[in-house]
């Protein structure tokens, strides 16, 4: 019976240590932002390559982007408090530009489509300079 005991005190103090260390696990959002990250280098490549088809069909998919699950959502809303209006309307900015960048790879306007890639290049940006520094620190406890 002891020794059962101390069996089961062990795996909850594992148990416990696991949760600890997925409290720090990357979120979802972070695997949604490298997909962004390397979608913008698909664009960069079809641009030079003038494969319009590429840039129409890779800046859907960032305009339309993974939202993350409930469950973390509910914790960076909670992080952003009052400034959640201001990280949405960056995301906003991201969307818009990324439909843009779309709607002039579909009439082949290669300085439109590249003007309109420098719109979500810095839309990306905005919302890095403004949030990621606390963001991870907070989720994380380190800023990078
Ligand atoms: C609404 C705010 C916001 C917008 C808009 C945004 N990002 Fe991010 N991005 C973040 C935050 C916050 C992080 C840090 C996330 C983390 O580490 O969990 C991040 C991290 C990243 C990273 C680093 C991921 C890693 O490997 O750690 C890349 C790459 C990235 N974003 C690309 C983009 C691109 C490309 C765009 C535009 C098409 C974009 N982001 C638009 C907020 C944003």
């Amino acid at each position: 019976m002891k020794k059962l005991l101390i069996v089961t005190a062990s795996v909850i103090s594992l148990a416990i240590a696991a949760s600890q260390a997925l409290a720090s696990e990357p979120l979802e959002f972070q695997g949604t932002m490298k997909k962004l990250g390397t979608q913008m280098q698909t664009i960069t490549s079809a641009i030079a390559r003038e494969n319009w088809e590429l840039v129409d069909e890779t800046a859907h998919k960032i305009a339309e982007h993974a939202q993350p699950p409930a469950e973390e959502k509910q914790r960076i809303v909670a992080f952003m408090g009052s400034n959640m209006a201001k990280f949405k309307a960056f995301d906003g900015q991201t969307h818009e530009a990324a439909h843009e960048v779309a709607e002039a790879a579909q009439v082949k306007n290669g300085q439109s489509v590249i003007a309109a890639f420098q719109k979500l290049q810095t839309s990306c940006l905005a919302c890095h300079q403004a949030f990621r520094p606390a963001f991870t620190e907070h989720f994380y406890g380190k800023s990078k």
